[in-house]
């Protein structure tokens, strides 16, 4: 599985093998509605792909990267790393870098920047301005993350994603084809990550997102169109009762993931945690569930 080169709050990469095998086989389109890091959509095989994130930094930067030869990328952000003297203790360089990206911000520099920052998140404040710390004495751009970042690129050479920033209920679904294929990892509802609690210069989500995210699933369901969402039913002592009713109501498959919280960046969640993946088709033939 390839792994998105950044560490993303709420990333799927250590759930794929549970979830690529509950996708369709063939699918024509593939559409990775809340696509964040792009862990899942860069691991599905399909025809086509569109990721779609509000994030448009994020989007930004892996449009950046699709138009780039993976060897020359790497070569440009040794550069950088060179004439800025970055290194996992040079504090002083790391916070003159940062106020170079928040007056000029391009995505490679971003890209670097997340390379030498806290816990390697990317985040910023109200005013779009980069504010992750310094990783002291842990941050840098390892051999790890140049393979990473390697293999990552050449796969968006190779698949084309069209990236759109849009907040999803503005995205319009009604095109789609029976042999396209939906997957949705929106914030979670009952835990809270840095792109929800509402102060990230990002929209917060809410019960009343979280219900136009359901009205979207049952127009798809109407037009034929298979979808999978992943979420949590319970965390912490706290029920989705929401989305409990969602299932309760509708024909879909609940299936049940297994994971291991030993990831800082799964800071929200923890023992008790009911991860799930949800389709609006059987996964062993592929047909929509009928109501
Ligand atoms: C759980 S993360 C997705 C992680 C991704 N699947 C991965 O593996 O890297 C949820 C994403 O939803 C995005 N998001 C939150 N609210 C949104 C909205 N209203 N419309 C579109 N995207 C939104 C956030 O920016 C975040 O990237």
């Amino acid at each position: 599985m390839l792994k998105s080169p950044l560490n993303y709050v709420g990333g799927k990469y250590k759930l794929l093998p549970q979830i690529i095998p509950l996708f369709p086989n063939e699918i024509d389109l593939f559409v990775d509605l809340f696509s964040g890091g792009a862990n899942v959509g860069i691991n599905v095989e399909a025809k086509k792909y569109w990721f779609n994130d509000m994030n448009y930094k994020i989007n930004e930067m892996f449009r950046f990267f699709s138009t780039q030869d993976p060897d020359e990328l790497i070569y440009n952000i040794d550069e950088i790393i060179t004439n800025w003297n970055l290194s996992k203790t040079n504090q002083e360089a790391f916070l003159a870098f940062r106020n170079y990206y928040n007056s000029n911000p391009s995505p490679i520099n971003l890209y670097v920047l997340v390379a030498y920052s806290y816990n390697y998140q990317i985040r910023f404040n109200n005013s779009m301005k980069f504010n992750n710390p310094f990783g002291k004495n842990r941050s840098q751009f390892t051999n790890n993350m140049r393979s990473n970042l390697y293999k990552f690129v050449k796969r968006l050479n190779e698949i084309k994603p069209l990236f759109t920033d849009y907040l999803f209920e503005h995205l319009n679904l009604s095109d789609l084809k029976p042999n396209d294929f939906v997957y949705l990892d929106p914030p979670y509802l009952i835990t809270r990550a840095s792109y929800n609690d509402g102060n990230r210069g990002f929209t917060n989500w809410n019960e009343n997102q979280e219900l136009k995210m359901y009205n979207l699933l049952n127009q798809l369901t109407s037009n034929k169109v298979r979808w999978a969402m992943s979420n949590v039913l319970e965390n912490k002592e706290k029920q989705h009762t929401l989305l409990e009713n969602f299932i309760k109501n509708k024909s879909v498959a609940v299936h049940v993931l297994n994971y291991n919280y030993n990831n800082s960046s799964y800071n929200s969640k923890g023992v008790g945690s009911k991860e799930v993946l949800i389709t609006n088709y059987d996964v062993s033939n592929g047909n929509i569930l009928k109501y």
